[in-house]
């Protein structure tokens, strides 16, 4: 992607920025799915850590899940090498359907998200940056809006994140990210926006920078895993060259379009989860577990009533 390809810049305020009146359907998902999860290692050493268990299922089945109850139809996974798992996952194995006719929950299990989803496939051959893996999906998006949903972050709450982002898109138009208020020692590790927050809470972005050190950054509020795009996002993608940590950034792209058309953050509703690593990977499972099985939140209580009492001298 050279800087020619990026479209005229349009000065805010202009009559060009004005959204489109009819913004289109948001159908695909684009899942960066190709890193190492070298944050994970040994678990992640020959097994995907999109697939790595969250309490009943694997992490990216809560994804998966999360897009079909926003209105989505498809996912564009961007895989790499070691990764062919994933594209098994989600396909169908008649051999086990046919075992399972009998066991209409184990059935279910297995081929719910296939039933909901076209899946598609497209590889990022050289582990680039984020932009670049969203870039990789470019052809098989084609000209329509569309979300990214991050597999690591999943976001616990009363209604699927990306459906709050899918409204705000089709009701404004506007590219949507969500967002949260994040503790100072996170920021660097964070897309950082700067913003005007409006009465409905969400925030006109002006700014975005990625990992920034604490005492530069615009303000406490972090993108989460969660966005929707208009189409015109791809030629922003590598346009101002390499960005944080040397790679192509989402959020050097995501800057130029709120610069230019307008970007959204809807704040969080819900507790946002980091499947990343060993820890929280682990606080996630609990998280899931307790929030979703009743048996999993008493066999919870009585192992962290047993485990808090071996803590105390004296009680066992
Ligand atoms: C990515 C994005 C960052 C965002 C974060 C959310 O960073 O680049 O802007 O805040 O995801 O989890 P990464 O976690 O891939 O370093």
């Amino acid at each position: 992607m050279t800087a020619s390809d990026a479209p005229p810049v349009t000065p805010p305020g202009s009559p060009e920025a004005s959204p489109a009146p009819s913004p289109g359907r948001v159908r695909k998902a684009v899942i960066p799915a190709a890193g190492l999860g070298t944050r994970c290692l040994p678990l992640t050493k020959a097994l995907p850590k999109e697939l790595l268990p969250v309490f009943d299922r694997p992490a990216l089945e809560v994804i998966a899940g999360e897009a079909t109850e926003s209105g989505l139809d498809s996912l564009v996974l961007v895989t790499g090498w070691g990764k062919s798992a994933i594209e098994n996952h989600f396909d169908r194995l008649p051999a086990l359907e046919e075992k399972l006719s009998r066991q209409p929950d184990l059935l279910d299990a297995v081929t719910r998200q296939t039933r909901n989803l076209s899946i598609i496939s497209v590889r990022q051959g050289a582990p680039l940056g984020l932009g670049h893996a969203v870039g990789c999906a470019r052809r098989a998006v084609g000209d329509e809006p569309f979300a990214v949903m991050l597999p690591d972050d999943l976001v616990l709450g009363p209604v699927p994140a990306l459906r709050s982002l899918v409204q705000v898109f089709e009701q404004t138009g506007r590219g949507a990210v969500l967002v949260m208020e994040v503790p100072k020692e996170m920021i660097p590790s964070k897309g950082i926006i700067a913003g005007k927050q409006r009465a409905d809470g969400t925030i006109d972005i002006t700014d975005l920078v990625e990992k920034p050190r604490a005492e530069d950054a615009p303000s406490n509020w972090a993108v989460v895993g969660r966005y929707v795009f208009p189409p015109s996002i791809f030629p922003r993608i590598g346009a101002s060259g390499s960005g944080a940590l040397g790679e192509i950034q989402l959020t050097d792209a995501m800057r130029l379009l709120a610069r230019d058309e307008g970007l959204i953050g809807v704040p969080i509703n819900g507790r946002w989860l980091d499947t990343g690593t060993p820890l929280g990977l682990m606080l996630a499972n609990v998280e899931y577990a307790w929030s979703g099985s009743a048996d999993a939140r008493a066999a919870l209580r009585e192992l962290l009533g047993r485990l808090e009492r071996s803590d105390r001298p004296g009680e066992h």
